[in-house]
């Protein structure tokens, strides 16, 4: 197969794989090369001196807009995976939770299934940063029921952190959990009596949503994002 090809089954993009192998970042068998039509087996392929493993995980960062599902696929609606360029969608790719179709921001798409799970569990507790607009002057009677840990129809939510940034005849706040179940921001707001306007997710433990990104926009994590999730979740950088 041509190196182009060989790097894009490692994940990166056509652009990215121009540049690493102009600056002569890739070998094959040992030797950099410079030309991406080259002919080359996988497991000659290194960068920066370490093999290419085209099963090596991905890990993607997207910014969500309204109007799309947090599915890998949809009969009818574009899905978070249907945002990206093909060669993450062959890479069985799937969604880090679930954010709801108006709810915008941050979604973390990854093939690492281990991670996936320890970052949506509860047990392994990574926090999840919203900031959410909604209805009428929140104030300190409603950050200290969110401490407290809402009563919600079928469960008791656990205790949440609420940041009033803005109180009038609507409210913007950042609210900080660590679980994430059925339309649980929206529940809670309407358990104090302001519903929500709008909501957005910045934040999955280490990682912030990237205000380079527009909405629909993806960036693959830094080496930095990827390992401070996984001490976080408890898995070993290997
Ligand atoms: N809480 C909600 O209500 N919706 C989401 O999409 C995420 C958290």
């Amino acid at each position: 197969m041509r190196l182009d090809k060989a790097l894009s089954l490692a994940g990166y993009t056509r652009s990215e794989a121009k540049a690493l192998i102009a600056r002569g970042r890739v070998c094959v068998s040992g030797e950099a090369v410079r030309d991406a039509g080259r002919s080359v087996q996988l497991c000659e392929v290194t960068l920066d001196g370490s093999p290419i493993d085209a099963q090596q995980e991905v890990y993607l960062m997207l910014h969500k807009p309204a109007g799309v599902v947090t599915a890998t696929e949809d009969k009818r609606l574009p899905t978070v995976v249907s945002l990206l360029p093909e060669m993450y969608q062959r890479r069985k790719i799937g969604p880090v939770g679930r954010l709801d179709r108006d709810v915008t921001g941050l979604v973390l798409l990854t093939t690492d299934g281990q991670l996936a799970h320890r970052l949506i569990s509860p047990r392994w507790k990574a926090e999840k940063q919203y900031r959410a607009r909604c209805e009428g002057a929140l104030d300190a009677g409603d950050v200290e029921a969110f401490a407290a840990g809402l009563e919600l129809s079928d469960f008791t939510a656990a205790p949440a952190k609420l940041e009033i940034l803005e109180a009038g005849e609507t409210s913007l706040a950042d609210v900080i959990l660590t679980e994430g179940k059925f339309h649980q921001v929206k529940r809670m707001f309407a358990a104090v009596g302001h519903p929500l306007i709008s909501l957005q997710r910045l934040r999955i433990g280490c990682v912030t949503l990237d205000e380079a990104l527009a909405p629909g926009q993806f960036r693959r994590l830094t080496d930095a994002e990827i390992s401070g999730l996984k001490q976080s979740a408890q898995l070993s950088d290997g």
